[in-house]
């Protein structure tokens, strides 16, 4: 599979704007599930789309596949506008939706071949030559004639990003691709999606609420939240967004309310973060913004000693070097973790 140059563009396509999503605004009813939002995408590169659940990274990926219209915007995918001329802009789109669609009571094999049915693939001898390729580029050579009832999630995630590969798109979407898998299948589709990339050329939009994995295979990310792009850049340029604060992270035991309260208004700390710690844990993480840490850590750790000391327990404290999460922090004031 080669990156496919578009007929209609100059040559040299690659660096050249292969998605442009201009403006695009989407409502259900009163909410605003994408805002406003503009973002072009460059042919050969793997831009991750990291936001929390609800960020509306799943429908600004069905705005720009043409599934679900847009109320305002436009989305071109090459050359093509995908709601004025659709059959053209969907011919260069592989699209992975979050929700697993095939039938577990057909072979994987067969899968595909409705699949391919579906894309347009009419010669049966370039249809099974596909299918071999796109099995083994998955890992699922072995399991072909394999009932896809009896695959674990993970090579049900497989086998869609397969089916989403047989007409050779240029650009593919990844809805959450890994979200409960198993380990061993996650770090499969994670290889797979690197070589795609590295390899074939491929164009890759991955949005995921992971921030190690949008670190490990995305050379540039826009941070989405709320429906609206917040902040897109390089990988560097994104870690970096908090400037000179640091980031320190306690796991407290006994009451951590009286902790973060205490924290919040100490001089040290900057910021306390709402964190999506969950309400049975024993411990609660509470994750400070401060200017130096090796300053702020002394102070914050006498202030819990001598005001809370027997209330609280210190199980853990980290300091967190600028990352995706401390950029999502900087951003919104809450991290990723939910
Ligand atoms: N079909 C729908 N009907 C109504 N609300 C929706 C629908 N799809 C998404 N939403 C809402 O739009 C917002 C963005 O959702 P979604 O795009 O699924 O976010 P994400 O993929 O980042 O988790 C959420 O508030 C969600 O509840
Ligand atoms: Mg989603």
């Amino acid at each position: 599979m080669s990156l496919r140059v578009l007929s209609e563009e100059p040559p040299g396509s690659v660096g050249s704007t292969l998605l442009e999503i201009e403006r695009v605004t989407k409502r259900y009813g009163a909410r605003i599930a994408v805002d406003d939002v503009s973002l072009n995408v460059s042919a050969g590169e793997c831009l991750g789309l990291l936001g929390p659940n609800g960020a509306g990274k799943s429908t600004l990926l069905a705005a720009a596949s043409g599934i679900v219209r847009p109320d305002a915007g436009s989305i071109r995918i090459g050359t093509w506008d995908i709601w004025k001329r659709p059959r053209e802009a969907k011919r260069l789109i592989g699209f992975v939706p979050q929700d697993v669609a095939l039938y577990p009571t057909l072979t994987a094999r067969e899968n595909l071949a409705f699949w391919g049915a579906l894309a347009g693939i009419g010669d049966a001898r370039a249809l099974c030559k596909r299918m071999d390729e796109v099995l083994e580029l998955v890992g699922l050579e072995e399991r072909d004639r394999d009932r896809v009832r009896n695959f674990s999630g993970g090579m049900k995630r497989r086998l869609n990003i397969a089916a989403s590969l047989l007409h050779e798109p240029s650009l593919l979407f990844l809805d959450e691709p890994t979200v409960g898998i198993d380990p061993q299948s996650r770090r499969h589709i994670l290889d797979t999606v690197r070589n795609l990339v590295r390899d074939k050329g491929l164009t890759v939009v991955y949005t995921s609420h992971y921030m190690e994995e949008v670190e490990d295979l995305c050379t540039r990310v826009a941070i989405i939240d709320q429906g609206k792009v917040l902040v897109v850049g390089t990988l560097d340029e994104v870690k970096n967004i908090a400037g000179e604060h640091e980031t320190v992270e306690l796991e407290v035991q006994g009451d951590a309310e009286a902790a973060r309260t205490l924290l919040a208004t100490h001089p040290a700390v900057l910021a306390v973060a709402e964190s999506g710690g969950k309400a049975d844990a024993a411990e609660t993480l509470l994750v400070l913004r401060v200017e130096r840490a090796d300053h702020a850590i002394p102070q914050i750790l006498a202030a819990l000693i001598s005001q809370l000391g027997g209330r609280v327990t210190l199980r853990t404290l980290r300091v967190r070097r600028p990352d995706l999460e401390t950029a999502f922090l900087a951003l919104t004031g809450r991290t990723l973790r939910v």
